[in-house]
């Protein structure tokens, strides 16, 4: 398994054992000691209490909310949202380790390859075409817009020329097939015949979280009557909702300023630019999601909402705080006056007047309540009525107990309404709100069955226990549920191999195996303690061979069932009769 990477497992160990996972996850979210483990706010789901726990000894991370865990490369691999093998890199800089790029380049994302060379050699391509003759338009639109050339540079921006076969052309001289290029969104077909998606139109790239261009969004400039924006539609690769636009570029920016700006369009990131504002990052026109906000949610402290000034963008701020709300995190909110979008308002008002309105936004608390109160009258019995039952519905949204008091007494005092009839509606919301993850995952949790917990937990120590596995080769051999079997599987290999376990270690060689990593995480988050009783092992391994018992017994009623052969059957029924005799008697495992 390990050959997909050019870092051998004990390289890999190696880079590990050389760094402290709390001190590496601690960079990242503030953690407090408690006992041995260490707990800080989980950074993969929408957290609100500590729930996830690093465990210096067993140098691994788990989140008992979300089970998310893993040892400290999946860590920054998931935070960052990089590959495991540039995850790699960075903890062994972080550890004094200086890996040759060329050790890690080429390895990941294979099968994406030819999407990815597609998308840059298309990029390029638009790119150069700003230099042609017909670019000339292009480029004295931009500059219009005040996009430089160095703003172009930065952005990558491109144009797509009127004669809609060159990129297609360019595509079939360097082999890609007609297939690939409509699959991956760059040609389609009309009137049988191969054409460009995008022509005489200014190209922006859109890039993934890692800063490679995965799509266009491809600017209407001289005609009127189509319209503004294609996009590049949801292929493999590109998926809109999962994207932040200038994510890859903000992203440290925003962690070193602890904060980030998050905009509507790709249009007002550019014009940031171009007053050196650059921890910022837009979500395309669309309404953000739930991925985008836990994105987001990881650049910074501070969030400021910078939508457009008219009715639409301040709906879409009422909505992402409330989202925002809802994990936990209360937003700050610009608005901008006259209807005006930031880059509008930038070209307008200029540099100061923008700097001057970011360091002023709005609390997400007061932009709400002036919200639900816009175009209402106060001092009519109706109005006030609604205004007080839609501000109901959002203390109720607060969990924390002292900014709810505060907002009820302002609504109370504004509106002059009493506080206690108001209080008196409010619903108790003591209980943290569960999100529907962790109600499924609880669900599920529930219906292991007595062996099979009993099989995960034995899989539990001997991910630390070397002699537990020497245990299971000798007692056990084979687990009954097959998730657990083909888990347990590994572990012995991985000890047969290196001569050791440990899970941190372990963890490394799924990274690969999307389903046996999920259950790794299962087993993980078990609520166990690092070491066990002689006697529960004893339990668990009686319990594997009770359950084994019970499948056989079962197996043979099949069979037994399925044969017309009565000689068969009854050979089968005494078979049947001598296991569920030794079932009864619970000296089976003595005899092991
Ligand atoms: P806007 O209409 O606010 O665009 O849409 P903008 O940023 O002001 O662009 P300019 O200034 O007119 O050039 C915001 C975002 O919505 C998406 C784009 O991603 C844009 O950045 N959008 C907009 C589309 O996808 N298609 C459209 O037709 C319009
Ligand atoms: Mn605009």
């Amino acid at each position: 398994m390990n050959d997909k990477y050019t870092l051998s497992t004990e390289k890999l160990n190696a880079i590990r054992t050389s760094v402290d996972i709390v001190s590496i996850i601690g960079a990242y979210i503030p953690l407090t000691a408690k006992g041995k483990n260490f707990f800080g706010v989980c950074p993969f789901h929408d957290d609100h209490s500590p729930s996830m726990s690093v465990n210096k000894e067993r140098q691994i991370y788990k989140c008992f909310s979300c089970g998310a865990g893993g040892n400290v490369f999946t860590f920054v691999r998931d935070y960052e949202n990089i590959s495991f093998l540039e995850a790699v890199k960075k903890v062994a800089e972080k550890a004094g380790i200086a890996l040759s790029m060329n050790l890690l380049e080429n390895n990941s994302n294979s099968k994406y390859t030819r999407y990815y060379d597609m998308y840059d050699i298309a990029c390029k391509f638009y790119k150069n075409n700003l230099y042609t003759e017909e670019g000339k338009d292009a480029i004295s639109y931009l500059e219009n817009r005040k996009i430089t050339n160095e703003v172009r540079k930065e952005f990558e921006i491109g144009l797509s020329l009127k004669n809609s076969h060159l990129l297609t052309g360019l595509f079939l001289k360097k082999d890609f097939s007609k297939e690939e290029m409509i699959a991956n969104g760059l040609a389609f077909v009309k009137e049988g015949e191969l054409r460009d998606l995008y022509f005489n139109r200014i190209m922006f790239p859109l890039f993934d979280l890692t800063g490679k261009v995965i799509g266009f969004s491809a600017r209407i400039y001289r005609s009127m009557d189509a319209s503004k924006y294609i996009n590049t539609k949801e292929t493999s690769v590109f998926k809109k909702g999962e994207l932040l636009y200038h994510y890859h570029k903000a992203k440290n920016i925003a962690r070193s300023k602890d904060q980030i700006i998050v905009v509507e369009g790709f249009m007002d990131v550019i014009r940031l630019f171009t007053i050196g504002i650059e921890n910022t990052v837009a979500a395309m026109g669309t309404a953000v999601t739930k991925e985008q906000l836990l994105l987001i949610k990881k650049m910074g402290r501070e969030i400021i909402l910078l939508f457009d000034g008219d009715a639409a963008g301040r709906n879409a701020a009422y909505k992402t705080s409330s989202e925002l709300i809802k994990m936990g995190i209360y937003p700050k909110i610009v608005v901008l006056e006259e209807e005006l979008d930031p880059d509008e308002y930038i070209l307008k008002y200029g540099k100061e007047r923008m700097e001057y309105k970011l360091s002023h936004p709005m609390n997400a608390m007061d932009f709400k309540l002036q919200f639900l109160k816009e175009g209402k009258d106060i001092s009519s019995p109706l109005d006030k009525a609604n205004y007080i039952t839609s501000v109901i519905g959002e203390l109720n949204q607060i969990t924390d107990p002292i900014l709810r008091e505060a907002t009820l007494l302002k609504i109370s005092e504004e509106t002059d309404f009493d506080v206690n009839i108001i209080r008196s509606k409010l619903s108790d919301t003591k209980e943290i709100p569960i999100t529907k993850e962790y109600k499924k995952k609880k669900a599920s949790s529930l219906k292991v069955n007595r062996y099979e917990e009993a099989e995960r937990r034995l899989i539990f120590y001997m991910l630390n226990h070397e002699e537990i596995i020497k245990r299971y080769q000798r007692d056990v051999q084979f687990l009954s549920t097959e998730r657990y079997r083909l888990l347990a599987k590994e572990i012995n290999y991985f000890y047969e191999e290196h001569g050791y376990i440990k899970e941190a270690d372990f963890i490394n060689v799924l990274v690969e195996e999307k389903d046996l990593m999920q259950t790794l995480h299962e087993i993980m988050s078990l609520s166990l303690k690092d070491d066990y009783q002689k006697e529960e092992i004893e339990e668990y391994i009686a319990t594997i061979y009770e359950y084994k018992i019970v499948n056989q017994i079962n197996y043979l009623k099949n069979e037994q069932k399925n044969t017309i052969d009565q000689e068969k059957k009854k050979k089968l029924g005494d078979q049947i009769l001598e296991l569920t005799i030794q079932l009864q008697k619970k000296e089976i495992w003595e005899d092991l």
